[in-house]
């Protein structure tokens, strides 16, 4: 069934179905990838990068070709665009040459705008705002992990950035209940806690935005974290890190307080030392690898959904 949406921007426009079948058709891709090997023949993917990526750029590459389609590598600076060509021209013209664009960003506003414009489906491959397919992923895993969503509860340490925002709208679509616990200052952005309180009026989930990650990891089943430091935020390492550390990192202390046999889930790229330990990095109860895989699987999927 297509999505109700066109574009992929937030995860916002998602719903809870949409969401629901996307996992569903990862599982399904995940066993017999064969069986889709052929299903987006003769479609190309075009991605745009404003900044680095390792997973979010191969995932997506190897998505398409198991797919039997076509992705192409485009740095924003080797576009016109890093000329200053403007946002509406080109996103008109990749839309006469490719069937769908996934472009990871510096500013929301300009994916906004690109959006906009786009005769095409548009995915948000990360901005300083949003990073909805990290989380298609990380619910995959979750449901993997655990069996099931519904009444489950994560526990978000640390900083109220793109990943904690779009984890506030996937987990409250689904009825995943969400303790975030912030340095004071770092909170998540309004409008995803907004959003996450209206959707979880209709899922039944909890949605909790606290200080103290002690609080925040009781009975918690999935303990989340990502880096102090974002892409974008280098020029405040220094005090982000005095304002975090000690009390936002993950370590073996923070995870016994969760729940029993909770997982540690994070995004990737970790600072080892900075928001987790090494020690819970690599422990069993990581499954950050799982997590890394399903973003190949759930993208396939969500491309699938899209144009099919
Ligand atoms: N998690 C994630 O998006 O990783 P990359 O920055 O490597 O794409
Ligand atoms: N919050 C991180 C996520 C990286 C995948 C960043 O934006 O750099």
């Amino acid at each position: 069934m297509p999505l109700k949406s066109k574009h992929l921007l937030t995860l916002q426009e998602l719903e809870a179905d949409d969401i629901l079948q996307v996992i569903d058709v990862a599982l399904a891709m995940k066993r017999n990838p064969q069986a889709y090997s052929k299903s987006l023949e003769g479609k190309t993917l075009a991605m745009i990068f404003q900044k680095p990526s390792t997973r979010t750029r191969v995932s997506f590459e190897v998505a398409m070709r198991q797919l039997g389609g076509y992705a192409l590598y485009l740095r924003w600076d080797d576009l016109q665009l890093g000329r200053g060509e403007a946002i509406k021209d080109t996103a008109r013209v990749l839309g006469r040459y490719v069937d769908v664009v996934m472009a990871r960003v510096l500013r929301q506003t300009d994916l906004d705008e690109y959006a906009k414009w786009s005769p095409i489906p548009v995915i948000n491959g990360l901005s300083d705002r949003w990073h909805p397919c990290q989380i298609l992923g990380d619910l995959l895993t979750m449901r993997e992990v655990k069996g099931f969503l519904k009444g489950l509860k994560l526990a978000y340490v640390g900083d109220g950035n793109n990943v904690c925002n779009s984890l506030l709208i996937g987990c409250s679509k689904v009825g995943v209940n969400i303790s975030v616990a912030c340095a004071k200052g770092y909170e998540p952005l309004s409008d995803a806690v907004e959003w996450a309180y209206r959707n979880a009026e209709k899922s039944g989930a909890k949605v909790e935005i606290l200080n103290d990650p002690e609080e925040a990891v009781k009975n918690a089943d999935v303990v989340y974290t990502d880096v102090f430091v974002s892409m974008g935020f280098e020029a405040e390492r220094e005090k982000r890190l005095k304002d975090f550390l000690p009390k936002y990192q993950v370590n073996c202390r923070l995870m016994s307080m969760a729940g029993r046999g909770a997982v540690f889930m994070h995004c990737l790229p970790a600072r080892r030392g900075e928001e987790v330990t090494d020690e819970v990095l690599d422990s069993a109860q990581s499954v950050v690898l799982e997590q890394a895989e399903n973003r190949l699987h759930s993208q396939k999927a969500l491309l699938y959904s899209m144009l099919t």
